[in-house]
């Protein structure tokens, strides 16, 4: 489905400005953290004496605990397929005008890849280090979750996919750092920072796709207000929506995982339910005027929602029983 000329246009406007949000929301290469900066340095002796440290700190951590930081990284690892996925987007020019010349869309995608790319890596090598997982297993999970490719619901409009990454970048700010809590809860010092600055990094991203979506509203806000409700009625998955264990079918793991995340409450419903809340707010929704008669009545659905969702939230018990993950090895099961 092409696009609306006006959809169009809203992006190109709006792309004048990408170089500022790229300079207030992403840090250049030689000023941000690296994943070296979290780990054992193993080019020094001490760093063999932390990597000690690590693997028993480890022993503290609880099964789901395991399953969750896991599948978080897992989750990290899969984006070749948020790039390409955001890349598509209609207004996202991959190939500039001329030789080199970059469409500041598409830069921003490259150098917001560039951040997100050192989490896979930072988690993965904590938990290579860690023992207690079962690495291939999980290599294997990754791999299959890169081949499956998701589905969320966005097609290539960019209104909803900025819904989706403003709702996404909050979620994954909230679990990195609830993680990270109890890592450090429980002694992990190490892994209690390592998530705590990848929640940092994720805030910043949150606080960007926010802000397009802002800037869409002014430009555009009874479309943007079409799309933001046709992604709240279709429900925002997550990008591990397809997650599976060697030998299972696309997706069998991801409600395993979702309740383990659930029970440590590292991420909840009632999380979904606060972020949509903190989006109304911050888009404010309320004082929207000049609307279609139809983005009135999608106002009126997404400022009542919080509400109706609780209501069902409250009525939901969450699985306690533990499923044993190929992952994780299951005399921690705790
Ligand atoms: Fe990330
Ligand atoms: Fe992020």
């Amino acid at each position: 489905m092409a696009l609306s000329n006006i959809r169009l246009e809203v992006m190109n406007t709006v792309e004048k400005s990408v170089q500022g949000f790229i300079d207030k929301y992403l840090i250049p290469v030689d000023d941000i953290w690296q994943p070296t900066d979290m780990l054992p340095n193993l080019q020094s002796e001490e760093g063999f004496e932390e990597v000690h440290q690590i693997r028993e700190e480890a022993k503290e951590l609880g099964y789901d605990f395991w399953v969750v930081l896991v599948a978080d990284m897992v989750t990290e690892e899969a984006l070749p397929t948020y790039e390409s996925w955001l890349m598509d987007m209609e207004g996202v020019e991959q190939h500039g005008k001329q030789r080199g010349e970059q469409n500041a869309w598409a830069k921003w995608v490259r150098h917001w890849t560039g951040e997100e790319n050192r989490h896979g890596d930072t988690l993965n090598k904590y938990l290579y280090l860690s023992g207690r997982v079962d690495m291939k297993e999980i290599e294997k999970t990754t791999q299959h979750l890169i081949n499956d490719g998701f589905d969320i619901g966005t097609g290539r409009d960019p209104y909803r996919n900025f819904v989706y990454t403003s709702f996404q970048e909050l979620a994954t700010n909230i679990s990195h750092k609830r993680v990270g809590q109890l890592a450090k809860k429980k002694g992990n010092k190490m892994l209690g920072k390592m998530c705590n600055i990848i929640a940092g990094d994720e805030m910043r991203h949150y606080m960007a796709y926010r802000e397009f979506v802002k800037t869409i509203f002014e430009h555009d806000p009874s479309e943007m207000m079409l799309a933001y409700v046709d992604m709240m009625k279709k429900k925002i998955v997550m990008p591990a929506q397809f997650i599976r264990e060697s030998g299972q079918g696309i997706a069998e793991a991801f409600e395993n995982f979702s309740n383990a995340a659930q029970r440590l409450g590292v991420y909840t419903t009632y999380d979904y339910i606060d972020i949509l809340k903190k989006l109304n707010t911050y888009w404010e929704i309320d004082k929207m005027r000049s609307l279609t008669d139809e983005a009135e009545k999608a106002r009126d659905y997404l400022m009542a929602l919080p509400d109706r969702m609780t209501r069902i939230a409250d009525r939901i018990a969450i699985p306690q029983d533990q499923h044993k993950f190929k992952w994780v090895e299951a005399n921690g099961m705790v």
